[in-house]
């Protein structure tokens, strides 16, 4: 007779107990760092980490050296109660919630100089932030395979390299955008969206879809594809559109496998990204 061992979710609150608990697993630990607010790009995410690792390791921290001063931090979205049920929903095994994850005054190790473009660009210090923390994370949950979403693609693309550079044991698993059944790609920040908004917004998905036609039929001219972008986004306030390689280069021709087109509209305070890596 098989037993069924009964399913509970540990929800960790210290650095020093998820210590603790890190020295005694075995098996492969999968990891998902988030900020909260689960919707189904985490979950999509979370459900990918459970099917490739032994041991699940979600986190929830709201990392304030990732926002510039003073702005939005605290109006960043928390969903504590129905972030747990969602984890449980996961099987998750280990939810770490911790309050600070900082020393008083801690300096920032600086993240390379193509983090002070595009998103690096208006949120300076953004990518410091970020990458401070993932590397703590990291640390602390010393996982086989970490979980990202393809959405925040230049966040991505600097763990991809920042593990590289540090030779981190780490596999850096980047997980494709999921997107509503409009195509609007998930984010926390849809739900300040006005229904009128998020009419418009879908112009973005849509921009997105037409330049991976155009690539497929064999357009390779950046300018080309921007152009036609710009078009479908026309009468919204678009912040950039841009075609980059995978080191975030700006490119003019396009090379397949090589390539990510990259667009941010602004809703009045409410961003909105999207992209397609080709
Ligand atoms: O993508 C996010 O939610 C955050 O930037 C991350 C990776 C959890 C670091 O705070």
């Amino acid at each position: 007779l098989k037993l069924l061992k009964e399913y509970i979710l540990q929800i960790v609150k210290t650095i020093e107990e998820l210590q603790n608990i890190r020295k005694n697993l075995n098996g492969n630990i999968g990891f998902v760092p988030t900020m909260g607010a689960l919707h189904d790009g985490h979950i999509s995410l979370i459900r990918k980490a459970k099917d490739e690792n032994e041991v699940v390791i979600v986190s929830i921290f709201v990392n304030p050296t990732q926002f510039l001063k003073g702005v939005d931090l605290n109006k960043y979205p928390r969903k504590e109660e129905a972030d747990i049920k969602i984890c449980q929903m996961c099987k998750v095994d280990y939810l770490f919630m911790p309050n600070s994850m900082y020393e008083k005054d801690e300096v920032l190790i600086k993240a390379p100089i193509n983090s002070y473009v595009l998103e690096g660009f208006t949120r300076p210090g953004h990518f410091d932030g970020v990458l401070q923390v993932v590397l703590k994370l990291f640390n602390l949950t010393l996982p086989k395979n970490a979980y990202f979403g393809k959405k925040d693609a230049q966040q991505l693309a600097l763990i991809q390299q920042m593990v590289k550079n540090l030779f981190l044991p780490i596999n850096i698993i980047a997980c494709d955008i999921v997107r509503e059944s409009s195509g609007l790609a998930l984010s926390s920040r849809n739900v300040y969206l006005t229904p009128e908004q998020k009419e418009e917004a879908l112009k973005i998905s849509k921009s997105i879809y037409m330049a991976g036609n155009l690539i497929a039929k064999g357009e390779r001219d950046s300018k080309i594809v921007k152009d036609k972008i710009y078009k479908i986004l026309e009468n919204l306030d678009v912040e950039y559109v841009r075609v980059v390689n995978k080191r975030f280069d700006e490119i003019e021709k396009i090379e397949p496998s090589n390539t990510i087109i990259l667009v941010v509209v602004r809703f009045g305070n409410v961003r909105l990204l999207d992209n397609i890596w080709m």
